[in-house]
């Protein structure tokens, strides 16, 4: 049934704006003029052009010969936490000198006009709050943020010391990182809401992301299965693509902004 409907998408005329090569469905810009909940979930791809690595990227310089998918592991951060926090430390620094892109920029713009509008992301590197994002749902947590490994809590600020990664305050377990890390679960309340979110949406949008990790890749199917318009953004094809009703592709930083005026502008 979907494939037939996918089949008819395709064909339908697609409108052509004269300033700009992007095609965008005439077919999509109605649905979501008379969409009024919208759920977004992005992946490292939104966050490409404003300088931050994608998660799958091989990393450069000094992590060159580390592979990101072993470094965020609870095994890898009892085996060496130092290199581990240290990895964490180099990524905040490069998400620091990285500023939001028209992509995240767009997102802010759609949250402004659409009644229910909630932001699910993976990344970790908080960009969409500085967009200026209100209703986000860090599905793999914050980069910026730390928790005692032993007791699992937030902590905010520690004593300096030269021990790398420093420790609790309170119980003097070890710091890490407040991300979700391969074999750990989800936090249950915020994996809740994105579902919710992703059930009762008009349109749901996946963007920059390759659709591997679950349970984050679980979520378009959830908005397909309640009868949601799906659209994914993304310059490559996903295990996702065979199954969205719009497939766009082309980066996020360039579609979006274009996509946000045509619908809404
Ligand atoms: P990936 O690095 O797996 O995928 C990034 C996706 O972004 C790819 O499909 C690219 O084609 C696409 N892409 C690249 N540039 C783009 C652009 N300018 N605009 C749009 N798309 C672009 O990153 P994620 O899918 O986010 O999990 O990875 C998901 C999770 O796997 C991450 O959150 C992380 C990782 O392992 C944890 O850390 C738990």
């Amino acid at each position: 049934m979907l494939m037939k409907i996918l089949q008819m998408e395709s064909s339908r005329r697609h409108e052509r704006n004269p300033m700009s090569e992007i095609l965008i469905p005439a077919e999509l810009i109605t649905r979501l003029r008379a969409a009024r909940r919208i759920a977004v979930l992005t992946g490292a791809g939104i966050s490409a052009e404003s300088g931050v690595p994608t998660f799958r990227e091989a990393q450069t310089g000094l992590w060159a010969r580390y592979n990101p998918e072993e470094l965020a592991t609870p095994e890898a951060f009892r085996r060496n936490p130092r290199l581990v926090w240290e990895w964490y430390a180099w990524r905040q620094t490069r998400v620091r000198q990285a500023e939001p892109n028209p992509g995240h920029l767009a997102l802010v713009d759609m949250e402004h006009r659409i009644a229910e509008f909630t932001l699910i992301t993976q990344n970790v590197d908080g960009l969409h709050r500085r967009a200026g994002s209100h209703q986000v749902l860090e599905l793999h947590g914050n980069l910026f943020r730390a928790k005692c490994l032993d007791e699992d809590r937030p902590v905010e600020n520690w004593p300096d010391s030269e021990e790398i990664p420093p420790r609790c305050p309170r119980c003097g377990a070890l710091l890490r990182p407040d991300v979700v890390w391969f074999g750990e679960t989800l936090p249950a309340s915020v994996l809740r809401a994105a579902e919710q979110a992703a059930a009762h949406a008009d349109a749901f949008f996946s963007i920059g992301t390759s659709a591997l990790v679950y349970p984050a890749a679980d979520l378009p199917f959830t908005a397909l299965g309640t009868g949601a318009t799906v659209v994914e953004i993304n310059p490559q094809p996903t295990p996702l693509s065979p199954h969205v009703t719009f497939s766009l592709n082309g980066p996020a930083g360039v579609i979006l902004p274009e996509l946000v005026a045509r619908v809404w502008g």
